[in-house]
């Protein structure tokens, strides 16, 4: 059996911490199908392959790593591997690790599963490179549309598709995959907390029991571009202004509409130059709370709000990518927390591929605590304590439902 730890940390973890660090950001940056990413899929087949699991890539990028023949009703565990820009070691990764340490210390005891079992990676959870989070997922289930997928575009404008096809997945067959959902019984995703509710509780573990409803939209402002300098500042039909106006807006239509939150953490200039004013400028909001009409209407406020807020300027507000409200199945997160003695069930504001397969598949998630309660930031972090307790926790899970 491969050594648990390393350096302070599942040894998983250690192994990949060079890859994809972004000095720039700090912390992390591995974006599907880019290097680093790549790198972190052949590290997951080399350390799938040293358990015996028999790796597949599904039709929409996923990673399969198989313990005995696939499915039908498989007990699937797993994460991503991908990152925010700049993110922490733990989102998702974490969970990928502790699965495949899990299997390993199943295998080691001479465990013999009952039913299939698999680790599944899936691909671009964080949406960092095409905009839409939970990607795989929604393709896999069938949540996202294949024809809008494939045109989806990263920051240089190459489409998903195009990019599939450099990562040999042919975009004809992106989409719904029954053939892969059929052999999921179950699924269960460990996932770093990434707030303070284990902190409050003073618990390393817990189940989860929601999922804010979220989406993201692209707010875009369009003025005059013009020169720096000789534009008179009465003369001016300058986007950036307006954006900025909005921003504001965003955090004032949050702040009315209490338990809601609104983030601008995207923003991008056309052209983009020092002593240029731009023509157009792009500003991304991810908006979430508790259901989803509260939501909806905290968006229709900052949309009215944008509107005219600067002369010249025009302002258009364009959904691109929603999820509802996640209630995780009640009884099979009572079964799992019982199963793991009575540990707390708590909701979470962040989006997850469990959360996407839950309108489809008995779904479920393990919490392990986050002792900065920060998260998508390279402060994020689990002590290998609470890191260890969430095998054990996987360890006793599978032999319940293996
Ligand atoms: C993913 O981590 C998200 O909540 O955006
Ligand atoms: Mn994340
Ligand atoms: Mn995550």
């Amino acid at each position: 059996m491969p050594s648990a730890v390393a350096h302070g940390m599942l040894a998983g973890l250690s192994e990949i911490a060079d890859i994809g660090r972004d000095r720039r950001a700090g912390g992390y940056s591995r974006h599907l199908w880019e290097p680093a990413e790549h790198e972190l899929r052949a590290w997951f087949a080399e350390r799938a392959a040293r358990l015996g699991l028999d790796v597949e890539v599904d039709r929409n990028g996923n990673t399969w790593a198989w313990w005995g023949a696939p499915g039908p009703d498989a007990v699937v565990i797993g994460s991503h591997l991908d990152s925010v820009p700049g993110g922490g070691a733990y989102d998702g990764p974490l969970g990928v690790v502790s699965a495949l340490e899990a299997v390993a210390r199943l295998q080691a005891a001479g465990f013999v599963p009952g039913r299939p079992c698999a680790v599944l990676v899936f691909a671009e959870e964080e949406g960092s490179r095409f905009g839409v989070a939970c990607l795989g997922s929604r393709l896999l289930s069938g949540a996202i549309d294949a024809d809008k997928a494939r045109s989806l575009t990263d920051r240089a404008g190459i489409t998903f598709a195009e990019a599939a096809v450099t990562a040999g997945i042919d975009p004809a067959h992106l989409g719904r995959d029954q053939e892969s959902l059929d052999r999921i019984g179950l699924f269960l995703e460990l996932h770093v907390e990434q707030g303070r509710g284990l902190i409050d509780l003073g618990e390393p573990l817990a189940v989860a029991s929601s999922i804010l409803a979220h989406g993201r939209w692209r707010m875009s402002f369009t003025g005059q571009g013009n020169h720096a300098g000789a534009t008179l500042m009465s003369d001016r039909s300058d986007p950036m202004v307006a954006a900025a106006r909005a921003i504001v807006d965003v955090q004032e239509a949050a702040l009315a509409s209490p338990g809601s939150r609104a983030t601008v953490g995207r923003i991008e200039a056309l052209p983009g130059g020092t002593n240029v004013i731009p023509s157009a400028v792009h500003a991304w909001l991810d908006a979430r709370a508790e259901t989803d009409d509260q939501v909806h209407a905290v968006v229709a406020d900052i949309s009215a709000r944008v509107q005219n807020q600067h002369a010249g300027c025009s302002a258009t507000v364009v959904e691109e990518s929603w999820t509802s409200t996640v209630t995780f199945d009640p009884d099979l997160a009572a079964r799992l927390a019982l199963a793991l003695g009575g540990i707390p069930a708590l909701p979470t504001g962040a989006g997850h591929d469990a959360g996407v397969l839950a309108a489809t598949v008995p779904t479920a998630m393990l919490f392990v605590r986050n002792p900065t309660g920060i998260s998508h930031s390279p402060e994020e972090f689990a002590t290998l304590d609470d890191c260890l307790a969430g095998v054990e926790a996987l360890d006793t899970l599978l032999r319940e439902l293996l």
